[in-house]
């Protein structure tokens, strides 16, 4: 037919049928998608009140443990609590990486041990009909990235092979080292992918899990997080039967770098007055009996406008101040910038649950010594004093 030639009543209410039923889908994408942000938002407050309270537990397990004269069962029960507290760390960890507050890390990984931990995780949730199996032949298995968001990639591909394999099979991942790049392989023996959706699966909201069981955004995220580390995600096309994918990640280049458990030595004693401004209470607390057993004056305050003043009054007796990013009040933002109003030279430590907040870059670029993640432990909060004091 002729390009000028009128629709027919057919066509057009067949395009309309086609337009309409667009719509509907472009609605139950954008409710998906509104759901997510709202899950999203409600996890990053979660989080949040976690790491108080985590500050509040791990930070009284260190200065139990600096008791001398223990109990061996006392001294075993506070490994059990500081390994639990730990592990609920690792998870809000996760959560306030799903909320995706600001940027994420990026630091050094053995990709090893995040397949040890999905493989751990999975040990536990996954039917007994799926074998795990893996072979880790990788020789250099690190690689830059976000600890949790690798840990995500990994799952979503995992989370994706157990549903193809309803009857059980074989989940698989493995490494190896491919020229500067790690390649990680996850196969399974699941009902495999069509040709004519090859293409497709990596679309945001591209799903043939239904609408209740899939929100089509798994691989979508996978790719956005390998390509953030410089890597790239590939679907084999091989006879095995069912999936493969290999993702590949650029090996980091090797150089010495200071691991989270290095700082877990010696606590540092010192001396000197440390205001904590801190909204929660439990951390207050802790934080004036760790100050306390380091050998530091602590004077703690609740409210952030209630510290500017007393800062204002007192400034020459103070030697450093530690602020909480997020209080009801007034941010930490802008405590820092009317004790710095006050005395250009103050010595203020950011400390917060969101370890990813951009805000914190910002506010060390403009001057504050350091950022103390919560929870922190006795440990921790000596080293970082320790430094910001020198300065
Ligand atoms: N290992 C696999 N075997 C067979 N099909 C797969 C596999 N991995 C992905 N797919 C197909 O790709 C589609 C998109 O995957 P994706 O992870 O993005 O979303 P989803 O799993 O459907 O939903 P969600 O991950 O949000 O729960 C899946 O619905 C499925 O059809
Ligand atoms: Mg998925």
């Amino acid at each position: 037919m002729p390009d000028s030639a009128p629709a027919s009543r057919s066509q057009i209410s067949s395009e309309m049928e086609a337009l309409r039923s667009r719509i509907a889908e472009l609605e139950s994408q954008l409710a998906q998608s509104q759901k997510l942000l709202a899950i999203g938002s409600l996890a990053g407050g979660v989080a949040h009140d976690f790491n108080n309270l985590l500050t509040a537990i791990l930070g009284y397990v260190s200065l139990l443990k600096e008791e001398h004269g223990l109990a061996p069962q006392v001294i075993e029960a506070l490994d059990v609590i500081e390994n639990a507290a730990d592990r609920a760390s690792h998870l809000t960890g996760q959560l306030l990486g799903f909320a995706r507050k600001g940027h994420p890390k990026r630091e050094k990984i053995d990709i090893h041990h995040t397949l040890a931990e999905v493989q751990a995780l999975l040990k536990h949730t996954i039917d007994k009909g799926i074998k795990l199996e893996s072979e880790f032949a990788s020789k250099s298995p690190h690689i830059m990235g976000d600890p949790s968001q690798l840990f995500q990639v990994f799952l979503n591909l995992a989370l994706n092979a157990r549903d193809a394999m309803p009857e059980g099979g074989v989940l698989r991942l493995s490494t190896t080292d491919n020229a500067g790049f790690v390649k990680v392989t996850v196969s399974d023996s699941g009902a495999g992918i069509p040709d004519h959706l090859r293409e497709r699966i990596f679309e945001p909201f591209f799903t043939t899990k239904g609408p209740e069981k899939g929100t089509g955004m798994g691989l979508t995220v996978v790719q956005t997080i390998v390509r953030a580390c410089g890597g790239r995600i590939e679907l084999r096309q091989d006879n095995e039967p069912g999936t493969r994918f290999d993702i590949l990640l650029p090996a980091a280049v090797d150089r010495t770098i200071v691991l989270p458990e290095a700082v877990a030595a010696a606590p540092a004693r010192g001396k000197g007055s440390v205001l904590v401004v801190d909204d929660e209470e439990f951390v207050r607390q802790v934080a004036a009996r760790m100050l306390k057993t380091l050998g530091y004056h602590a004077i703690c305050l609740g409210s952030a406008t209630e510290a500017v003043e007393y800062y204002k009054r007192r400034a020459r007796d103070i030697d450093l101040v530690i602020v909480d990013l997020i209080m009801p009040d007034l941010s930490g933002k802008a405590v820092f910038e009317q004790l710095r109003y006050e005395n250009p030279h103050v010595r203020v430590i950011i400390t917060s649950g969101y370890s990813q907040d951009p805000g914190v870059d910002a506010l060390i670029d403009s001057g504050a010594k350091a950022f103390l993640q919560k929870p922190y432990r006795l440990a921790q909060l000596s080293q970082t004093l320790a430094g910001a004091m020198k300065t």
